[in-house]
């Protein structure tokens, strides 16, 4: 069998591999996945200028994101039960990701733990918190990040209340999974994947249990997890939250022009124009229609990040091209890591780093520092 040669490609071996549960946990957006099937078209709507005769040697992909070299402008999106596609998968991600120079950002509702992941790995990644109504946690997450020398806090704004998946429902996937007979058949249908699983320990949310108080075992986290999102969550809340980090800080789901503006009135370095993945608010728009918007109203004082529905590097190009200084990838490197574990998720970050320089040269550009909105036709 040939390598997969693009992400559509390393996206069907993981629904092979991966329970459906856990394969349709990440291909889905809320209700009628409006936004989710946006990300991914609008991009398409997206042409790039076809230039001739000129220098395309000696070409480069690095840049910066938050001050910080990256060999492309390219991070690993954080996701929640990423260690439920692949055992042990954020540990695998972030080494792939370390391995390939571009940051990993650890979920708060992560399989493997901070420690874990800071076990692994040799060089800092990056941690994403969604702010509970537990304060002391939410202070103890910040604290245990800052040990594991995290080296950027993102900071999740468009999640204080879950959107509703179909999906999730009808396999009825709960925050722990639970064993019932529908899954335990889900999950013998896919005996490698079982027997990876067998041989972790990691298996329920590592971040949470045994530091969350009262949240002991898997029968407390469930109540837990339902309770604890803070609807209360505000703008005057990412003051304490920057001021206890004291390190690099990006908001991420921004959609809004006015949202971006608060954003910079906060002090943070940088944030992502995102949707969550089209799995919150239905019915917005796509990340990559509002990008554009975003960046001239706040593009000359704040770092603007995007993400949602890249799925290969052309995607990449088109974001850089109009103002992203660096993109998040979340379903591309699951199905990696789903099809093929930390292997697989390499191979992801390389059919994209392949179609990003390509795509590139083909513009006429040889730096990716200095792609503009002048590699975008018009139409
Ligand atoms: C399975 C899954 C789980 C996610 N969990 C989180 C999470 O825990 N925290 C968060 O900030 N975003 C989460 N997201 C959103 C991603 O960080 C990112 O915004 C989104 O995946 C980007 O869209 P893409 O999947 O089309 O690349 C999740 C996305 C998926 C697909």
């Amino acid at each position: 069998m040939t390598a997969p040669l693009t992400i559509a490609e390393l996206k069907k071996l993981a629904k092979r591999r991966v329970p459906k549960m856990f394969f349709e946990y990440a291909d889905s957006g809320s209700w009628t996945e409006s936004t989710y099937i946006a990300n991914e078209a609008d991009f398409k709507k997206i042409q790039l200028r076809q230039r001739v005769l000129v220098d395309m040697s000696n070409r480069s992909l690095e840049t910066r994101m938050v001050g910080q070299t990256v060999s492309m402008p390219v991070a690993l999106a954080p996701t929640g039960l990423t260690g439920m596609q692949h055992a042990d998968g954020e540990m695998l991600a972030a080494r792939a990701a370390e391995e390939f120079g571009i940051p990993f950002t650890l979920s708060t509702m992560s399989i493997c733990s901070i420690e874990d992941v800071a076990s692994v790995t040799k060089k800092p990644f990056w941690f994403q918190l969604y702010v509970m109504k537990d304060r002391d946690f939410v202070i103890d997450l910040i604290n245990r990040a800052k040990a594991a020398k995290c080296s950027a806090l993102v900071l999740t704004a468009d999640l204080q209340i879950l959107g509703q998946r179909h999906n999730d429902l009808r396999n009825g996937l709960t925050a722990p999974p639970k064993l019932i007979p529908k899954h335990m058949w889900q999950v013998a249908m896919r005996p490698r994947w079982c027997l990876d699983m067998m041989r972790t320990k990691r298996r329920s949310f590592g971040n949470v249990i045994g530091h969350a108080k009262n949240v002991t075992s898997l029968a407390s986290l469930a109540g837990w997890t339902h309770e604890q999102f803070d609807p209360k969550l505000s703008w005057s809340d990412v003051g304490w939250i920057k001021e206890h980090w004291g390190g690099p800080l990006i908001i991420k789901g921004i959609l809004d022009v006015e949202d971006a503006k608060a954003a910079v009135n906060t002090g943070a370095d940088a944030i992502i124009v995102s949707n969550h993945g089209g799995r919150q608010l239905d019915g917005a728009p796509s990340s990559i229609s509002m990008l554009p918007k975003i960046v001239d109203a706040v593009g000359d004082k704040i770092e603007v990040h995007v993400d949602g529905g890249i799925r290969s590097g052309q995607d990449v190009l088109k974001a850089v091209a109009l103002g992203a200084k660096g993109t998040f990838i979340g379903r591309p490197f699951l199905y990696g890591l789903g099809a093929m574990g930390k292997e697989g998720v390499t191979r992801a970050l390389e059919i994209i780093r392949n179609e990003l320089d390509l795509s590139m040269a083909l513009c006429g550009k040889r730096d990716i520092k200095s792609v503009d909105r002048e590699i975008i036709a018009e139409v």
